[in-house]
């Protein structure tokens, strides 16, 4: 049996949690800084271990797979003292501050022989796959236009880690990718891309809007802590359209003829939270002996993370480690 280690016990493992704890004994542990938090998880879990350092994790020879839960800024460093104990990873979204780091952990990876993926869970979801499969089919003809926008109102507390430089915080990073993986799936990430951010006193980025123009093909990204929009992906073809209510975790889409008539209701309610899918599809490239995944292919990983480093580039957004090795 392949058993996962959580590194980090705060808002995003819980979901993990929640979502693997459907099949006994493959969460086998948690580590937290504070062995107390580490504990108060295992208390609402069925996870053998509580570390209370993240080196105990890395340590433990019964963990297979560690779940890096963690803010960006940090995931470089706890993954790379995971692949010295040759643990396999999955890595919580975005994957790295950027594509240099992000190189340095597949290269890394290679060496040690173990798998790794980016824990980009809306490329797994059916409704993501399915909708997939319908527009390559051609039911809304060729892709024109794609606007998708996730923004909320945040935390916007200077030392948090959507605020913080050091943790890697800003908008782009947090929310933005899965626009951007949007219109990756469904449009193009090529030909002209013009944006505009509003910036935080800490240097990071607060709000996004990214247009892509790639010859008959047009895209609006907006991503942002500021307010509540609303949360939806509008994909328009030559003839139709589909709508996807929070695109990124997708339960349901609609597809419109170009008269305006719906003629599909795709709906796949999540078995648990919508984890369950990126966490079976780890479970199956490990009992396959798979390096990478092919719906997360570390290629796929780098791309967005160098679309991602020029937008930052134009802003002027970079992090206090990019200054420091730059
Ligand atoms: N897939 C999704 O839908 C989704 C949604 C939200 C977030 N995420 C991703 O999940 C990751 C974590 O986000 P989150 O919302 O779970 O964050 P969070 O609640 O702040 O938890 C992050 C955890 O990282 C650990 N950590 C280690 N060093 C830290 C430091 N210096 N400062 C702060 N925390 C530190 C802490 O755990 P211990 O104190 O227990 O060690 C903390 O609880 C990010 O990559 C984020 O983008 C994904």
């Amino acid at each position: 049996m392949i058993r996962f280690g959580i590194l980090g016990a705060g808002r995003i493992a819980h979901t993990f949690a929640q979502a693997i704890q459907s099949t006994p004994g493959i969460m086998h542990a948690v580590a937290s800084r504070d062995l107390k938090r580490a504990q108060s998880f295992q208390s609402r879990y069925p996870i053998a271990k509580a570390y209370g350092s993240y080196q105990d994790l890395y340590d433990d020879p019964d963990v297979d797979v560690i779940y890096v839960a963690t803010p960006h800024g940090l995931h470089y460093t706890h993954m790379m003292a995971a692949l010295d104990a040759k643990k396999h990873l999955l890595t919580e979204k975005a994957f790295t501050l950027n594509a240099r780091e992000a190189q340095e952990v597949f290269d890394k990876a290679k060496t040690q022989n173990v798998f790794v993926m980016e824990a980009m869970w809306t490329r797994f979801l059916p409704v993501t796959q399915t909708l997939l499969k319908r527009v390559s089919d051609g039911i809304i003809g060729p892709v024109k236009s794609l606007k998708a926008t996730f923004s909320f109102a945040g935390d916007l507390r200077e030392s948090g880690r959507l605020m913080n430089a050091e943790l890697g915080g800003g908008a782009l990073l947090d929310v933005g990718i899965y626009p951007l993986t949007y219109a990756d799936l469904f449009g193009r990430l090529s030909g002209a891309m013009t944006s505009q951010h509003t910036k935080s006193k800490t240097g990071v980025d607060l709000w996004n809007k990214i247009e892509i123009h790639a010859g008959d093909f047009q895209a609006t990204l907006e991503s942002g802590f500021l307010d509540d929009k609303p949360r939806e992906a509008i994909i328009t073809g030559a003839h139709g359209k589909i709508v996807v209510p929070s695109f990124w975790a997708a339960e349901e889409a609609f597809i419109y003829d170009a008269r305006g008539v719906m003629i599909e209701h795709i709906h796949h309610p999540h078995r648990v939270n919508g984890f369950e899918y990126e966490i079976e599809a780890v479970i199956d490239a490990l009992n396959h002996h798979l390096l990478e995944h092919p719906i997360m292919p570390h290629a796929k990983t780098i791309e967005m993370l160098e679309h991602m480093d020029a937008i930052r580039n134009e802003w002027g957004v970079v992090y206090p480690r990019e200054k420091i090795t730059s």
